[in-house]
C-alpha cells in the first residue's frame, strides 16, 4: 500500500466512522494524534479501540514521552516531529518498545535541523501542508525539500502528509516521495475509488 488513509477524529464515534469509511481498503492506517498545544486541533485523546490492522502515529503533541506510554502497545509504527524536544532520547525509547519511528518534518523545518537523528530513523513523514487538520492547501515548495532529502539520503524512504490528491500526488512522486498519507480526498469522496485512482497515477 502506497496510499495510506489518514484519521483525525475528536472521539471514539468519529473514530468508528472515519476508519469504517476506509478499512476494506487498506491495511495501513495514519492517527493524527492533537493535542490542542504543538497544534490548536484536539484529535484521538482518549482510549483508543481500533480494528485489527497496522497503525502509525502520527504524534502531533507536546508530551510524546506520555503518549508513548499510554498508547504505543496498538502502534506498529510511530512518527515524531523533528521540532519535539530531546529527540534522539525518544527515538530510543520508542525503539526499546519494538516500535519503528519516523521523522516529521513541518513545512518551516530545513533538513540540516534534522540531519544528527537521520541516521536514526528508516523513515521521513515530509509535511506537505501546515499541520493540524484535514483539506490545508497543498505547499508546493514543499517538493523541493523532499528532492533535496533524496539527493541527500536516498536510503530513507520519504512519506508525504497532506494535501495528496490526483492533481498532487504525481508531483510528489516524480520529487522523490514513495508513500503518501491522505486525509480529505479520501474521506470526502468514495474511498475505493479515490484509493484506486490515485493508485494508478502512481504505478
Ligand atoms: C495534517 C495531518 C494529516 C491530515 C491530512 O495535519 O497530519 O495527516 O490528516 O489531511 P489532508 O489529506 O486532508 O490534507
Ligand atoms: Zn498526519
Amino acid at each position: 500500500m502506497k496510499i495510506i488513509p489518514s484519521i483525525i477524529a475528536k472521539d471514539q464515534k468519529e473514530l468508528d466512522i472515519r476508519l469504517g469509511r476506509v478499512i476494506r481498503y487498506s491495511n495501513l492506517f495514519h492517527l493524527d494524534v492533537m493535542d490542542g498545544e504543538f497544534v490548536r486541533n484536539t484529535s484521538l485523546q482518549f482510549n483508543l479501540a481500533l480494528p485489527n490492522a497496522c497503525y502509525e502515529a502520527h504524534l502531533m503533541v507536546k508530551n510524546p514521552v506520555k503518549w508513548l506510554d499510554d498508547n504505543a502497545k496498538k502502534m506498529d509504527r510511530v512518527i515524531f516531529h523533528a521540532e519535539s524536544p530531546s529527540l534522539s532520547r525518544l527515538i530510543s525509547d520508542a525503539k526499546k518498545l519494538g516500535k519503528k519511528v519516523s521523522l516529521a518534518l513541518n513545512p518551516e523545518t530545513e533538513i540540516r535541523d534534522i540531519e544528527p537523528f537521520l541516521e536514526l530513523v528508516d523513515r521521513v513523514l515530509v509535511m506537505t501542508v501546515s499541520p493540524g487538520a484535514y483539506g490545508a492547501p497543498f505547499l508546493p515548495e514543499t517538493l523541493r525539500k523532499i528532492k533535496r532529502l533524496k539527493e541527500l539520503y536516498p536510503g530513507i524512504e520519504i512519506e508525504t502528509d497532506g494535501g495528496v490528491t490526483p492533481q498532487t500526488i504525481k508531483s510528489m512522486k516524480m520529487a522523490g516521495a514513495g508513500l503518501f498519507v491522505c486525509g480529505s480526498y479520501i474521506q470526502d469522496n468514495d474511498a475505493g475509488k479515490a484509493i484506486a485512482e490515485m493508485e494508478a497515477l502512481i504505478r
